[in-house]
């Protein structure tokens, strides 16, 4: 049998830092609204040279160097990106020519939004068990702050900008226990970025019903959890880590609950970067990597939730 397993992480985010201080002078909010609501202090924004591709290459770059693996050797790269920096080629494609391996498959998912990561994952660990390809470079890269609408203060506090990297290797032992993807499209108006219009591009934001895909995203994650325990014939208490997507405290705060975990076994990362929708996962796993907090070995539940509704999670043993 051939299996996958994660043999290196990285990530990228703009210098530039915006706080609810930041925020306070551009729209009608305040630090204590945001905190108390979201969880959120502060988010990176990206400088006009910090493209899609550019936070991509930095944070792939990081996990190859983690895994000890030349560009040379990757059979495959996945990007997630709901603001790549061109409709085509795909920012997989770009970074490939800035990796120099042209011949690889790359190819994009932009649709999935802040379950794209999960897709993304999913699909590469597909892959590699199917056995013919060895290493799979997935990223998630967002410049969140180029979609949002910056007089709208229900949806500008929430999302920041950042890229995270996983590189995916075959291995004989599980890495990657099992995924678990869904969708329900009925849900389609609750979390939405329509294209604009061709001769003004980018002139349309992020809208959204935020209470309730709060909800939404509680309920149903939940029922994920269970679904992929079940899958892995595993306990909550089999649980070391849980890697959430970061969209706000109260539904990390509630999902660690369901797992029966204290919020020192949940990587976070909203209160500094925000919502970095499908980097968000990767950017989080990354840090407890780097500072020493997940151990080889461990469990990880790795989940996303976002637009369409669409949803995933992954088990791990890192
Ligand atoms: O990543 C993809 C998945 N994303 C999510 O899962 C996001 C899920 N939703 C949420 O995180 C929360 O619903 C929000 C943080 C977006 C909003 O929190 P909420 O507690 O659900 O607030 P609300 O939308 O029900 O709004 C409550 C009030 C409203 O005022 P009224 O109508 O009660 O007078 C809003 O106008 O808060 C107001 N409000 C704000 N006030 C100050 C909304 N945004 C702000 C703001 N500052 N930035």
């Amino acid at each position: 049998m051939t299996y996958s397993t994660i043999l290196g992480t990285g990530s990228y985010l703009p210098e530039k830092i915006l706080t609810n201080f930041d925020l306070e002078k551009i729209v009608d909010t305040t630090n204590e609204w945001i905190l108390e609501r979201t969880g959120i202090q502060q988010r990176h924004v990206a400088a006009e040279h910090e493209t899609t591709v550019m936070m991509a290459e930095h944070a792939g770059r990081a996990a190859l160097n983690q895994a000890g693996i030349k560009p040379a050797n990757i059979d495959m790269i996945i990007v997630s990106s709901t603001t790549p920096d061109l409709v085509f080629p795909s920012t997989a494609c770009l970074l490939q020519e800035r990796f120099g391996i042209a011949g690889c498959p790359a190819f994009d998912l932009n649709g999935s939004a802040c379950a794209g990561f999960m897709y993304a994952f999913s699909i590469a660990d597909q892959y590699i068990r199917a056995g013919k390809i060895k290493n799979i470079l997935v990223i998630g890269s967002e410049v969140m702050s180029r979609i949002v609408d910056w007089k709208d203060r229900s949806t500008c506090v929430l999302f920041g900008d950042g890229a995270g990297a996983i590189v995916l290797g075959a291995s004989k032992e599980p890495g990657i226990l099992s995924t678990h993807l869904h969708a329900d499209g009925t849900h389609k108006d609750v979390l939405y970025l329509p294209l604009g219009s061709r001769k003004t591009p980018n002139l349309e934001s992020i809208k959204m019903v935020g209470n309730q895909l709060f909800k939404l995203a509680v309920n149903t994650l939940g029922n994920l959890f269970d679904e992929t325990l079940a899958a892995n014939h595993m306990k909550k208490s089999d649980i070391d880590w849980l890697v959430p997507h970061q969209a706000n405290m109260r539904i990390i705060d509630a999902m660690a609950k369901k797992l029966n975990l204290p919020l020192d076994r949940v990587t976070i990362t909203l209160d500094k970067q925000g919502n970095t929708s499908s980097a968000s996962i990767p950017l989080a796993l990354d840090q407890a990597v780097r500072d020493g907090r997940i151990q080889r070995g461990q469990i990880l539940m790795m989940e996303g939730f976002g637009g369409g509704l669409a949803w995933g999670s992954a088990l791990v043993r890192y």
